[in-house]
């Protein structure tokens, strides 16, 4: 076990796709998982099937709307020991025609609802003298892809504030980790060719094949990670 039997985690945008599986992961390693999804249909549903979970309907780029999940989170199970900003949309255009809309829809969610996520688990971790925060990044976190601007700069944004938090709040016994998924076919990347992809393990990723980098920064077998960098892409960066 990974010290997770017990522990309470969120997981942002844990209705579906990737998340889902850091649920089902979590919650079998003993955790209580709050799944926290603008999907209330999904995730209800999700929570009716695995015991002592939690559907908590949030929009990671609303305010307020942390504040509540939080408390809530703390008024059910006491504690928030695992925070797992997963929640992200993707949109892309040549520069040209990126338009500022697009630019602040993507910024609002995947980096700004991290900021958000983080700053509202923070109290309750720093009372507890203990906690992980694992944010989802992307090997668009690492390099440039064309037309993918206003992403990219979201998903370095999210590995930036990770290094920032994780010097921060060490001295708290927070801990906090990045993690940098290559391509997994889900709702997000229906448009991508996978056989454009160079991709050295010779297919793309399943969703499973990120829960093992989640599960470990999550529980204690990574006591002593802090401010790192899991790259699970099959070595398309390599
Ligand atoms: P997905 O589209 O299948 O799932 C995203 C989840 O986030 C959904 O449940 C959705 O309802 C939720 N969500 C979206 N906006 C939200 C908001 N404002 N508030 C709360 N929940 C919200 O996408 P996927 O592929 O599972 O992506 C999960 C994470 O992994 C994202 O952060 C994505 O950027 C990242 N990622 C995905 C890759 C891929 O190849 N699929 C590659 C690299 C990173």
């Amino acid at each position: 076990m990974n010290g997770l039997a017990g522990r309470t985690a969120i997981v942002t945008g844990g209705a579906r796709g990737i998340g889902e599986v850091y649920v089902r992961a979590l919650h079998a390693e003993g955790a209580r998982v709050v799944i926290a999804d603008v999907l209330a249909g999904e995730g209800k549903a999700l929570a009716d099937e695995l015991e002592g979970s939690r559907f908590c309907e949030l929009d990671v780029s609303d305010e307020a709307a942390w504040d509540a999940a939080v408390a809530a989170t703390l008024d059910a199970f006491g504690a928030v020991d695992v925070l797992v900003n997963n929640a992200g949309i993707a949109n892309a255009a040549p520069i040209e025609h990126f338009t500022l809309a697009k630019w602040n829809a993507v910024i609002a969610v995947n980096l700004t609802g991290t900021f958000l996520g983080c700053r509202a688990v923070v109290p309750a971790m720093k009372a507890a003298g203990r906690g992980s925060i694992v944010n989802v990044s992307s090997v668009e976190g690492l390099r440039g892809s064309e037309r993918l601007h206003g992403y990219t700069a979201s998903k370095f944004g999210v590995r930036g504030l990770t290094k920032s938090l994780a010097v921060e709040l060490g001295p708290d016994g927070v801990r906090v980790n990045s993690v940098h998924p290559g391509f997994v076919r889900t709702g997000m990347t229906t448009r991508i060719d996978p056989a454009r992809l160079q991709i050295p393990l010779g297919r793309p990723g399943a969703p499973g094949d990120l829960a093992g980098a989640v599960v470990f920064l999550a529980g204690d077998a990574s006591a002593y990670v802090t401010g790192a960098e899991i790259v699970v892409d099959g070595g398309m960066t390599a």
